[in-house]
């Protein structure tokens, strides 16, 4: 055979072999969706107003581009074919008018489904119909689904995400797979060449460190979601993110909580999906998640996910590596009384055992970034020194 005709036929096998779409997700997607604020109670106006806000707040500057419609978007039933269909009270112009829209403003659209007979909330599920919905999707120019696991029976978690990504791809229209299992088959083992991102904990609520019951499954503040999934970190990277679930930025907690919340996200690699309204957020809020320079170290290319360096003294200590040989470092004041904190560099070796990263502060000096308050802090060769008020953060970065 001649080598042009093996090469045409090793392509040809390539692209008929289902697989995720690559490069989508290179760095944790940065977006909005409209479950925590909203729950089913969405519509065409409301999720424009969304898309109009990305533009005139700087939230699109910033670096957020994808708009997720949760449960809710449909009929409660299939039309005759078997196709879904959006809800006509809610989504009046159907749902490629309202993707033409938010493309209009350089934005991308997704849309939730369920790997179940229905969704949480009661909607059609895809079971059965994965292919059909796939294309479906294809031809309203949807660029990204979150896939949930509500009504699966007892269907094998890894077979049921497959099926749906390869549906995605025979369909041919990229779209970011967001896993929505809540961590109930470790997804984190087996999800990486099915997903861009998958849940790694049930729902998150907006509280520092509560868990809420509601019968037979609960909700957790974002210390509790911390703490349940620190150890996974192996698993994430460019294209594959453990997702520590939509944010709670700007609805309820203090200030310096949201801005602790936006922290850890960053610091975890998380997905960083917006979950307020944005609409009516106040201008701390906005402050805290058009952070460049916080949302820089989320995105950082080698997408290394952050760990816990100490928890002494009611002071939590993270560190991230970062490209450049730089890395980011987080203190939390998790007591309720300010700390006057002083940090020495010398006493601490500074080093990620996962990725094989050390520093030597006796050897090294780093300058010292306050990425919050975009301010320079001096460098390693003293001690750092600063006030750190109750449950708030200050985030650094050191580059040499
Ligand atoms: C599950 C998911 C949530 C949300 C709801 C919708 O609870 O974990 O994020 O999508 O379903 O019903």
């Amino acid at each position: 055979m001649k080598k042009t005709t093996i090469l045409f036929l090793l392509l040809a096998m390539a692209l008929s072999h289902a697989q995720k779409f690559e490069n989508l997700a290179q760095t944790p997607p940065l977006g909005w969706n409209s479950w925590n604020t909203f729950g089913t109670d969405i519509n065409e106006e409301l999720v424009k107003g969304i898309a109009d806000k990305f533009v005139e707040l700087g939230l699109k500057d910033a670096g957020y581009q994808y708009i997720v419609l949760d449960d809710g978007w449909m009929s409660k039933e299939r039309d005759a074919n078997g196709n879904l269909v959006a809800d006509p009270i809610k989504f009046p112009n159907g749902m490629k008018a309202l993707a033409d829209y938010i493309h209009s403003k350089g934005l991308k659209f997704g849309l939730y489904n369920c790997a179940g007979a229905t969704t949480c909330a009661g909607y059609p599920g895809s079971r059965g119909h994965e292919y059909q919905d796939a294309r479906t999707y294809a031809s309203w120019d949807v660029d990204y689904l979150k896939y949930d696991w509500c009504n699966t029976d007892k269907i094998n978690a890894e077979s049921a995400y497959t099926t749906m990504r390869d549906a995605l791809y025979k369909a041919g229209r990229p779209v970011v797979f967001s896993i929505c299992e809540w961590g109930d088959n470790e997804p984190w083992k087996w999800a990486k060449d099915i997903g861009h991102l998958w849940r790694v904990t049930g729902d998150i609520i907006n509280c520092w460190d509560c868990e809420v019951g509601h019968g037979s499954w609960s909700s957790s503040g974002i210390w509790k979601i911390i703490n349940m999934r620190k150890d996974i970190r192996k698993a994430a990277g460019p294209g594959h993110w453990n997702d520590f679930d939509m944010m709670e930025v700007g609805n309820g907690m203090t200030g310096a909580e949201d801005r602790t919340h936006f922290a850890m996200w960053s610091m975890l690699a998380s997905p960083l999906i917006m979950g307020n309204d944005l609409r009516t957020a106040s201008k701390e809020t906005i402050k805290t998640l058009s952070n460049k320079e916080v949302i820089a170290v989320n995105q950082d290319k080698l997408g290394i996910q952050g760990f816990r360096f100490t928890n002494e003294n009611n002071m939590e200590i993270w560190l991230k590596p970062l490209d450049n040989n730089q890395w980011a470092m987080t203190f939390i004041n998790m007591s309720d009384n300010p700390v006057d904190f002083v940090f020495d560099w010398k006493k601490h070796n500074i080093g990620d055992d996962v990725n094989g990263r050390y520093v030597d502060m006796k050897k090294n000096v780093f300058k010292i970034r306050d990425v919050f308050n975009h301010k320079n802090l001096g460098d390693t060769s003293t001690n750092l020194k600063a006030k750190i008020e109750p449950h708030d953060v200050l985030m650094v970065t050191l580059k040499e």
